[in-house]
């Protein structure tokens, strides 16, 4: 029996405020997971290219108006409906990278004022991660970088209310999954400075994989 046929591919999840460099961080990830050989996917959420993540970009783009729980439940669905894709390239292995996920889904609709047990609820049992990085960095670094301000959430005052509802994910996260499983990252300095910290934290899960089965989230 070799133990190494047991192991799958790590499912790790970025998560942080608007312009804090996720998107950046998770797309040269990715291609230097790839370049090194490694099989690597990146899943952005929200996925846009869906039909509910047509609503979603119309939404966020101040083209649509939605109530928020009917917003808040898309978000939900456009999870489910890529989970199963996300489940078996982790049984085959690959390496699954997240660019946002349900922690950004509680906090971005608790920050407008929805009860957290409404906003946890619809993403319950979704594949677990196993390590979720929450980049942070300070509304005055984020708020001068380009393009802050142009969707819908991108203000001030509600970058403020969801980072305040952050740290009770991350304590959700700790509570109910463990301390090991939620992770900080300082998001200051340059593209590279923060690239190499990111490497250190994740360099044993994406090089050797996970053993043991996929979890779920919140269960
Ligand atoms: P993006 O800029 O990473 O594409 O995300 C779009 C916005 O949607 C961002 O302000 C965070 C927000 N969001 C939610 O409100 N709920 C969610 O479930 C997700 C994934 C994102
Ligand atoms: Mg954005």
């Amino acid at each position: 029996s070799d133990p190494s046929s047991s192991r799958r591919g790590a499912f790790i999840v970025f998560e942080g405020l608007d312009r804090c460099g996720k998107s950046t961080q998770v797309a040269r990830l990715v291609e230097r997971l790839e370049r090194k050989g490694d099989r690597a996917r990146l899943q952005k959420f929200p996925d846009r290219t869906t039909a509910i993540g047509k609503m979603i970009d119309a939404y966020l783009q101040s083209k649509a108006e939605m109530d928020d729980h009917a917003i808040h439940l898309l978000f939900s669905a456009n999870r489910w409906e890529c989970a199963n894709a996300i489940r078996r390239d982790l049984e085959n292995g690959i390496t699954v990278i997240a660019d946002r996920y349900a922690f950004s889904g509680i906090a971005f609709s608790a920050a407008k004022g929805l009860p957290f047990d409404f906003c946890l609820n619809p993403d319950k049992s979704l594949p677990l991660p196993d390590l979720t990085l929450y980049m942070t960095l300070s509304q005055e670094e984020a708020s001068s970088r380009s393009q802050f301000g142009e969707e819908r959430y991108e203000t001030v005052s509600m970058q403020s209310a969801t980072r305040q509802q952050f740290t009770l994910v991350a304590q959700e996260v700790k509570n109910r999954h463990g301390k090991e499983r939620w992770v900080e990252v300082d998001a200051r300095g340059t593209i590279e400075e923060v690239e190499t910290r990111i490497e250190g934290i994740i360099a044993n899960l994406t090089s050797q994989g996970v053993q043991g089965e996929i979890g779920k989230l919140w269960i």
